[in-house]
């Protein structure tokens, strides 16, 4: 059998976290082993959301950095940024002569949108642009053009692969032919269960991450403010409910884990002395990415080159199957 597609979005928004790299980089590094992959950069998804020209571009710079960083290899993996392949707007147009409005109404984010401005009680769609509405239809473009067969993404992209499977397979129940692969999610659990500096799920929109890349100076200020209880070096502490513990056991040996869980329930280990260990083990973890994110960030030309030869190698694909897709609709 030919080898199978594996693709990805990144959406440039906000600086990359610890839970971003164990929740979907490495698991998509990982992932470009077996399948011909290509993760992009979807900086057109980011522009509704960022409209500031030096924050967007530094956002897909920190984005792509930290890709590479972590381990990303650009020989193995096509990387590059969506809005270098102008096919898929193309494709977008075509498949939004194929999308229900219906469909669109019942997207997770606008509706979420809808129902905040209905609270409010404010016009239903105060504040929302078309780049949010169509958002979906963009994503499935993303995918489609590419002949995805495999998306690895969080639980809230669930919906958008159903609707890109929606959007594929009404186009190729019109033209009676199999134009496009109809794309199946690899839902990454993990990201769900990577506790914050709050205990809540590290994200962003929480302001509860550890950040990545950064300098080892904002990592000890970040995990310095990881949210304990008040119990004093002497008391008996339960690790379970902890959560500096659960950040713990995620980057300590197994071994060391279960003496400091033991630690904890026999008293005398106090929450401070587990933090400078646990910035010990992050720092150790994060340092030989961090030098190369450096180089990225302070060589923009290097990094720029990287993505260019990536786009080449992206719409050799994307062309090829745009022009097919003409054809067959009569253009
Ligand atoms: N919507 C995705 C997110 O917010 C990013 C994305 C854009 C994407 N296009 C994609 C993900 C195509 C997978 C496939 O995370």
């Amino acid at each position: 059998m030919q080898q199978q597609t594996a693709l990805t979005g990144i959406k440039p928004t906000g600086s990359p976290h610890i839970g971003n790299l164990l929740g979907a980089i490495q698991p998509a590094i990982e992932m470009a082993k077996d399948y011909k992959a290509l993760y992009f950069i979807a900086d057109y998804h980011a522009l509704n959301a960022v409209k500031n020209p030096a924050d967007l571009q530094s956002q897909i710079a920190q984005v792509a950095a930290t890709w590479l960083a972590a381990g990303l290899d650009p020989e193995q993996v096509i990387f590059y940024r969506q809005s270098a392949i102008s096919e898929v707007f193309e494709f977008t147009w075509i498949l939004s002569c194929f999308t229900a409005k219906g469909l669109m109404n019942r997207a997770h984010s606008y509706k979420d949108a809808v129902a905040k401005n209905e609270a409010k009680a404010n016009d239903p769609d105060f504040g929302i642009n078309m780049g949010l509405y169509n958002y979906p239809i963009l994503m499935a473009a993303d995918i489609l053009l590419y002949s995805a067969h495999k998306v690895p993404v969080g639980q809230d992209q669930k919906q958008h692969l159903e609707i890109a499977r929606d959007i594929g397979q009404a186009l190729n129940q019109n033209y009676g032919q199999d134009l496009v692969v109809l794309p199946e999610p690899m839902i990454t659990e993990e990201v769900k269960t990577i506790p914050g500096l709050d205990g809540r799920k590290m994200s962003k929109s929480y302001d509860n991450v550890i950040p990545l890349f950064q300098p080892a100076k904002q990592l000890k200020k970040r995990i310095s403010q990881i949210v304990t209880d008040s119990k004093g070096v002497d008391e008996a502490k339960d690790p379970d409910t902890c959560n500096l513990f659960q950040i713990f056991k995620l980057f300590a040996p197994p071994a060391r884990a279960a003496e400091v869980a033991a630690a904890y329930r026999k008293g005398g280990l106090g929450y401070g002395q587990v933090k400078g260990e646990l910035f010990e083990l992050i720092d150790a973890f994060v340092a030989p990415g961090r030098e190369k994110y450096e180089f990225y960030m302070a060589h923009p030309k290097e990094l720029q080159e990287i993505l260019h030869a990536g786009a080449a190698k992206a719409r050799a694909i994307a062309r090829p199957k745009l022009d097919q897709v003409r054809s067959a609709i009569g253009i």
